[in-house]
């Protein structure tokens, strides 16, 4: 394909309402994030009824924003995409729909975007990246491990079997009193504590498999919390955040290294939302030095939930012949499968 394609990305599946142009895939023209955080706050988490309200009202105002920081109308919009799944099913719809009925109105191809797939093609956005790689998949509902083979093309080698490592951050944040979202506040509090303070058990390490599961690792954080709070010691939220964020970091190293042997890949990467945590950054450039790894992250607002991600996955998706009907549903618990 040589010409070039410039592809409006829509996403709103959780929290964010987004909308970016990206041309061929890799060239943010364009990305507008509204970000509902501060609406959500005071719940603890995210009100999917509220989320789908406040979607409807700004997705207008945000595509509109996103063409017009690219410099151009929608008559220069080649292919539109959205998000059709996993999600919240009442917010995914928004994006969808919006997404669906500006194609039909200006007679564009349509191309319905895996969120998953968005967090991996995230990697592609600049334009020095390219598959094969493995990625570490870690945002708020996923964990994965994916062999990609080449663009579109997967193998998922492993997934979580409960909890996703963001929802960990987000559950053990909250019960160390930090608010939502809680994966920022416990990177930026953790700085101050000790690692070493409190060792939690690590989940699937001995497992000969790419697994993960971090809902003992945070029942472990709150039962030792529990103790100490009865017995009347002070507590150090510190030690607490910096000893989690290690374990969690030092399962989600071990398998991303052990996927990469096992594959005999020397490309790895990392993508979603946990993948901006500076201690997972700082410990993966160390083993990338150590083992010879080519390692590669999106910028940090490329890795939690953006429209240039879907634009991007869109725009792989479209030239390698796939589009999307207008009858395309929301599909909440959508997978990645293998392909
Ligand atoms: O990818 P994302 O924006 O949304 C989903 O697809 O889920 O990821 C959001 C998740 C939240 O759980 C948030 O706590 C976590 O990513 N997160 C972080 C950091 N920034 C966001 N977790 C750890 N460290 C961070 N710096
Ligand atoms: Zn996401």
């Amino acid at each position: 394909m040589h010409q070039d394609l410039l592809v409006l990305g829509i996403e709103t599946s959780c929290d964010e309402t987004s909308a970016s142009i990206v041309e061929n895939g890799k060239y943010v023209m364009s990305n507008v994030i509204y970000s509902q955080i501060e609406i959500h706050k005071k719940y603890g988490g995210v009100v999917p009824e509220i989320a789908s309200r406040n979607h409807i009202e700004v997705i207008g105002e945000v595509v509109t924003k996103a063409l017009d920081d690219a410099y151009i109308t929608l008559d220069d919009v080649n292919v539109v995409a959205a998000t059709y799944g996993p999600g919240l099913v009442g917010a995914l719809l928004v994006g969808l729909s919006y997404g669906k009925a500006l194609a039909y109105g200006k007679g564009l191809p349509f191309v319905g975007v895996n969120h998953i797939e968005g967090h991996i093609s995230a990697n592609y956005l600049g334009g020095d990246f390219e598959p094969p790689f493995i990625c570490l998949i870690a945002s708020g509902g996923h964990s994965h491990i994916v062999h990609v083979k080449d663009y579109g093309v997967y193998e998922v080698l492993g997934r979580t079997v409960d909890d996703a490592a963001g929802e960990a951050f987000d559950k053990v944040a909250r019960a160390l009193g930090l608010g939502y979202p809680g994966g920022p506040k416990i990177d930026k509090i953790a700085k101050e504590g000790d690692p070493e303070k409190y060792k939690f058990p690590k989940s699937f390490m001995e497992k000969d498999n790419f697994d993960f599961s971090f809902s003992g690792l945070k029942t472990a954080v709150i039962n030792q919390l529990n103790h100490e709070k009865q017995k009347g010691y002070s507590i150090n939220i510190a030690d607490y955040a910096a000893s989690f964020q290690k374990n969690v970091v030092d399962v989600l190293t071990y398998k991303l290294v052990k996927a990469a042997k096992y594959k005999n890949l020397k490309k790895i990467s990392i993508a979603g939302g946990v993948a901006s945590n500076s201690l997972l950054r700082a410990r993966l450039d160390e083993i990338a030095k150590e083992e010879g790894f080519l390692l590669h992250y999106p910028k940090q607002i490329f890795c939690t939930d953006n429209g240039a991600m879907i634009a991007s996955a869109g725009y792989f998706d479209f030239v390698r012949g796939k589009t999307s009907g207008l009858d395309l549903n929301a599909i909440p618990y959508l997978k990645l499968f293998n392909c």
